[in-house]
């Protein structure tokens, strides 16, 4: 099959010819795409790559019916709306790090031009002015550089901070101080940050939590004649409030490269200020990040689209080729036994506990989470697919945890899950045979050992003589062909289940018959 991709903007021509070489892959280039022009043609691709002007939008996203996966060339995914695309299934990507030196270096120069007024200076020397005096900077030397979300960006500027000879402190609500400590930043509160800071450089992502933290209330509580750099997102700044605490003198100046709205408008508060310098979003544009970003969104696709491989997704784990090779046993297995308990016991679930035992603990098992869900759930959303099986029994209230027991006892691996439902419980495990034979070990507390596949009845009855006899008799009379037998007891003459596999489906009619057999307690149709 060929996979239609639409590749919105700029992407770097190496990363273009990499998607062009694919052979399961169809290109289309267009420039930047307004919202209506993109939902116009959206439906008829597979993928889309996108930098940071095309917008694909929940409306963008509704009417993506083929749609599988979002790549975005570059770090922030605020251009995509990523809740939507994962209600609907569809992998959003990015390529961390394929900026990350180019942005840290681009707010670094940002701040030195600014301690050092170089923009102003070049402005009014090309207005043939020579003013030495009014262009006095200051040094980094010494000086406390407050660093506001220290990930991959913050913790570069960091470290370039000190070899200026700075003291870099950092704010970041999920940093541990140990953490913070190798890169040689002190880890303080952000009202810390704001009160002891004499640079403050911004790197967080925007967030509803991070939209304005540095506000008004911020700015109240800085050091008087604080210098801000923001080379992360428009939007973490209130601009209202950073143009007041200018006039005010309460910050010293500002270096922006972005803006809430890009292109600010003409007649933006902070444009007028002789004391903000500013820079057109381009934080990330050197050649080699440009690069790195298209070659690294290219692969990613092209690896998606031909082994499956999910590498920098933001809505899902990520899972190499090679671990995707490992896991895809268990997750086959995980789906199986997932459709086999919501068909059995019902998909009505309100807990689901899973138990890694075994050689599959040591394994990223959150893939084979998705998939048990994946399975438990079939049937019941058409929007379901490994992307947003958490996600949708969250929403649907279902408590989901997962164990791992590293040593394994009768088998060499094993998934064990447990569920809940408004009727009672259940449990069934599953193990892989040969590295590569599905079975069914457990239901129920009941051992067995089935193949779990095609059509199945899972009859629980009574274990008296004769009552497997009637069960077939039932079956062959109405001419259902059994395949294989699997029967489970815990003690003779107790209850017992048979799990049969048979050639066709049964018929309601089979069902009721069966129904009536005093000994069966219960019977139910799986289809594997
Ligand atoms: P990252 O994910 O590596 O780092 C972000 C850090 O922010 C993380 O450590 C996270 O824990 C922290 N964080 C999250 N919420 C926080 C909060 N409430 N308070 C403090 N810290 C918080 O991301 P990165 O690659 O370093 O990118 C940082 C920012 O730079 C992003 O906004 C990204 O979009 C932006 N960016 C801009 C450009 C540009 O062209 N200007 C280029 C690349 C990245
Ligand atoms: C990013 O998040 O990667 C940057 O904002 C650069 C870009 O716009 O692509």
């Amino acid at each position: 099959m060929k996979y239609k991709v639409l590749v919105c903007g700029n992407l770097a021509e190496d990363g273009l010819a990499i998607l062009r070489a694919a052979e399961n892959i169809e290109l289309d280039v267009k420039p930047e795409l307004k919202e209506d022009e993109l939902t116009a043609i959206i439906g008829a691709y597979h993928g889309l790559v996108v930098r940071s002007d095309t917008k694909p939008t929940e409306k963008v996203i509704a009417a993506a019916d083929n749609l599988k996966v979002i790549g975005r060339a570059g770090t922030g995914v605020d251009n995509i709306d990523v809740p939507a695309a994962t209600q609907r299934g569809i992998v959003v990507m990015n390529t961390p790090g394929g900026n990350t030196v180019t942005t840290a270096e681009h707010a670094f120069a940002l701040m030195m031009a600014l301690a050092r007024n170089i923009p102003q200076g070049t402005y009014s020397l090309k207005a043939g002015k020579w003013e030495r005096k009014k262009y006095t900077g200051v040094e980094l030397y010494d000086k406390t550089l407050g660093v506001l979300g220290v990930g991959r960006i913050g913790g570069i500027v960091a470290n370039r901070g000190t070899a200026f000879g700075m003291h870099p402190i950092g704010y970041d609500p999920y940093l541990t101080k140990d953490a913070a400590a190798k890169l040689g930043i002190e880890l303080v509160s952000l009202d810390q940050l704001f009160a002891r800071s004499d640079f403050i450089s911004i790197h967080t992502p925007l967030t509803p939590e991070t939209r304005h933290i540095v506000g008004k209330d911020a700015f109240a509580k800085m050091k008087k004649g604080v210098r801000i750099v923001n080379c992360a997102r428009g939007g973490l700044i209130d601009e209202v409030a950073l143009a007041e605490a200018l006039q005010a003198g309460t910050v010293a100046g500002a270096a922006l490269d972005v803006f809430e709205q890009e292109p600010p408008p003409a007649d933006h508060p902070l444009l007028g200020l002789d004391n903000v310098i500013y820079t057109p979003h381009l934080g990330a544009s050197t050649t080699e990040a440009q690069v790195n970003v298209a070659v690294a969104i290219a692969k990613q696709l092209v690896d998606f689209f031909t082994t499956g491989a999910i590498f920098g997704a933001v809505n899902a784990p990520s899972v190499s080729g090679e671990l995707l090779t490992e896991l895809k046993p268990y997750v086959e297995l995980g789906q199986k036994l997932g459709s086999f308990q919501g068909q059995a016991f019902g998909s009505n679930v309100t807990r689901v506990m899973i138990e890694y035992s075994g050689a599959v603990a040591n394994l990223d098992t959150r893939p084979i989470t998705q998939a048990v869900l994946v399975g438990l759930m079939t049937g019941t959303s058409n929007r379901l697919n490994f992307v947003n099986a958490s996600l949708i029994a969250e929403e649907r209230g279902i408590s989901v945890s997962e164990s791992k027991n590293r040593s394994a006892k009768d088998f060499a691996s094993l998934i064990s899950i447990w569920t809940e439902t408004d009727s009672g419980e259940s449990d069934v495990a599953g193990a892989i045979f040969r590295e590569k034979d599905l079975r069914i070990v457990r239901v129920n507390g009941f051992p067995l050992e089935a193949i779990p596949k095609g059509n199945m009845l899972l009859c629980t009855n009574r274990d008296i003589p004769g009552t497997l006899g009637r069960i077939c008799a039932v079956l062959g009379e109405n001419s259902v062909n059994i395949a294989r037998l699997y029967l489970g007891r815990k003690e003779m003459g107790g209850t017992a289940i048979s799990l049969i596999q048979v050639d066709s489906t049964a018929s309601e009619d089979v069902m009721a018959k069966l129904a009536e057999i005093p000994e069966v307690l219960k019977a139910r149709r799986i289809q594997l």
